[in-house]
């Protein structure tokens, strides 16, 4: 197939070329050390008191990874499973914004979720790969990713350039919100995005994932774990896992792990740590916990990480800023999955069951 390239599967290229998406994705984003929007002039949000992320899937990852972000500047905030709104939601009004996190735009749950917002009073916004698609056409505002297409049925390069782009609009709304506080290291935060393309490809040309994912291929489970921003890596970690290897393989908060799914730990089931941002202590501590009931450790994160000494196998990312960090830890998971995947000769883009794009309830 001449659309894969050089490649295998649309997947792997979809993963190795996330350089370039990201790299379009960021550009025009910042301008003289603000984020910019073209689609939205400075001040737009200044309304808003409260939002809500609803997303399906990888996209609720990438929601909850900017959801945190949003918190820590003080707007209260939702992330929710779209599938899961009516019973999840607080009360919204038309200073509540409703932000529509969907790849494809035409997910069932997310498009009905805004739906159901919007009735209520909320104001909306897409946040998708796809110009024209109904989340862009029905939400009162849109922004795009500008990830290029992906065929793959496992989302990669489309989950990081959602991931960028909520972390800029996180710091768009702490700007334009009165009440919020924009973080103390935002400047570096804006600052180290430019690089981010680049340690991707890092990441892409040191990566030993293909020997690890062959070295753990006899596993009976796969647990992930992170905190913090570290929590959204592991759980969207395990999810593209299971989704192409048909594994089991589950995340978990790393303080979690010792509140049931410890009872499941053995020599033979690896727990992969993420140890970028803060959360690291919490994550070593409990990977610690599960290595002294046998589990091999591998870690995910820069080489000082604070499991280093103790762990069994590591894939290592760049030293950037935490919040670009979890991003490249991805990147590393996305390439164990799909090496353990093309291992065990799984059809990897297009695994059964599942589709790109779910348009049903
Ligand atoms: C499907 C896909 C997932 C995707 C989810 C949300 O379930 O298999 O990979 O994350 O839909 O898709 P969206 O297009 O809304 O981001």
């Amino acid at each position: 197939d001449a659309g894969k390239g050089e490649y295998d599967h649309y997947m792997l290229k979809e993963i190795n070329s996330q350089p370039t998406a990201l790299s379009n994705t960021i550009e025009g984003r910042i301008e003289d050390g603000e984020v910019a929007f073209e689609e939205l002039p400075a001040g737009s949000f200044a309304d808003v008191e409260t939002v809500q992320f609803v997303a399906c899937g990888t996209s609720y990852h990438a929601a909850m990874y900017s959801g945190q972000l949003l918190r820590a500047a003080g707007i209260p905030t939702e992330v929710l499973r779209a599938s899961e709104y009516e019973a999840t939601s607080g009360p919204v009004d038309e200073n509540t914004l409703v932000v529509a996190v969907t790849q494809s735009g035409e997910t069932a749950d997310t498009l009905d979720a805004v739906r159901t917002a919007t009735a209520r009073g909320a104001r909306s916004l897409a946040v998708t790969n796809v110009v024209g698609s109904t989340a862009a056409r029905e939400a009162d505002d849109a922004i795009y990713i500008r990830a290029g297409p992906e065929v793959g049925v496992a989302a990669t390069k489309t989950y990081s350039s959602q991931a960028v782009t909520l972390a800029l609009l996180t710091q768009r709304l702490a700007a334009d919100v009165p009440t919020a506080t924009p973080a103390d290291d935002r400047d570096a935060m804006l600052e180290t995005l430019a690089d981010l393309p680049e340690h991707v490809e890092t990441v892409l040309e040191t990566t030993t994932a293909e020997q690890l994912a062959e070295e753990t291929l006899d596993s009976t489970s796969y647990f992930f774990i992170g905190s913090r921003l570290g929590h959204s890596v592991a759980l969207e970690g395990a999810l593209k896992f299971k989704e192409i290897t048909y594994e089991h393989a589950e995340g978990f908060a790393s303080g979690e792990l010792k509140h049931g799914p410890l009872a499941l730990v053995t020599d033979e089931t690896p727990v992969i740590a993420v140890l970028t941002g803060s959360g690291v202590e919490k994550t070593k501590t409990n990977a610690i916990e599960a290595n002294s009931r046998g589990a091999p450790i591998i870690a995910v994160g820069p080489d000082d990480n604070p499991l280093a000494d103790v762990a069994d196998a590591k894939l290592s990312v760049p030293e950037t800023h935490p919040v670009w960090a979890g991003l490249l830890a991805n990147v590393q998971l996305q390439l164990l999955s799909y090496h353990a995947a093309d291992l065990l000769e799984r059809p990897i883009d297009k695994p059964r069951n599942l589709a790109k794009s779910v348009t049903v309830e």
